[in-house]
């Protein structure tokens, strides 16, 4: 039997948010959530990296939690203009992204590199969000699910668990256009994700949280958290105001 698996839902506001404005969304987000009992869901804000600390304090004693959006793959040192993972932990994040589509074209960042981010996030005792998800060409040519298993095999670690990773399937070419697949298409790729999580990690695998992300706003939110194998949504624009993020969030609150 598939082990029952409390969904998250995370915002990555991307390079977007300044202080005042973004702070009061958030916390008009913590208010939403104060108001519902106890959360079906984990809740996720991953701002820009300039608001970490101002917003740990903004959403204190709520039930949100904060990540980064990006990390190095090593612990400290001379590399000018980056952030490590012990250096998000020391802030109160509790996760960190890794290998957004965003990062991989704009940085020319491999899966290779992608997995030890992943480890420097899992030895820095925080939870890696690791993406993969094939662009518009890719899919034409009938090659997602060969794109999306490489990916996977090159971008996790040894060392993950249920509790250390989580993957999210963003469709490149899905990411900000408006376009989502269709549900039977998240349903294929989700399930041929499980499957080779299940192989690889066994029981980790079959309990780890499988993200969709690409396009989810408040009108598609329900139907793209209901296809089997989808534990929660990776959001990027519906995610900067609370208006528009609380309805993803109340899907499955
Ligand atoms: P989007 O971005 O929701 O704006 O499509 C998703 C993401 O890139 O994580």
């Amino acid at each position: 039997m598939a082990p029952k698996i409390r969904p998250l839902i995370a915002g990555n506001w991307k390079m977007n948010g300044l202080k005042s404005a973004g702070l009061r969304e958030a916390r008009n987000l913590a208010k939403s959530m104060g108001k519902v009992g106890k959360a079906g869901c984990e809740v996720l804000l991953c701002p820009p990296a300039t608001l970490l600390a101002p917003m740990r304090e903004a959403l204190k004693g709520s039930r949100i939690a904060i990540g980064g959006q990006d990390c190095h793959g090593k612990a400290g040192g001379a590399h000018t203009g980056d952030l490590s993972a012990p250096m998000l932990k020391d802030i109160g994040c509790a996760y960190v992204i890794v290998g957004h589509s965003e990062r991989r074209a704009d940085h020319g960042e491999s899966s290779r590199e992608i997995r030890a981010k992943a480890e420097a996030v899992h030895r820095a005792g925080l939870r890696a969000i690791i993406c993969i998800g094939e662009t518009a060409a890719e899919r034409k040519r009938g090659q997602t699910l060969a794109v999306v298993g490489k990916q996977l095999a090159a971008s996790l670690p040894k060392g993950c668990t249920a509790k250390n990773t989580v993957v999210a399937y963003e469709p490149v070419w899905a990411i900000g256009t408006g376009l989502t697949p269709t549900a039977d298409d998240v349903a294929e790729v989700h399930g041929a994700i499980r499957a080779r999580l299940r192989r690889r990690f066994r029981d980790e695998g079959a309990a780890m949280r499988l993200l969709y992300g690409g396009s989810v706003k408040g009108s598609n939110a329900a139907e793209l958290m209901a296809v089997a194998n989808v534990n929660g949504a990776l959001v990027g624009g519906a995610s900067l105001t609370a208006a528009d993020f609380w309805p993803i969030v109340a899907t499955c609150i």
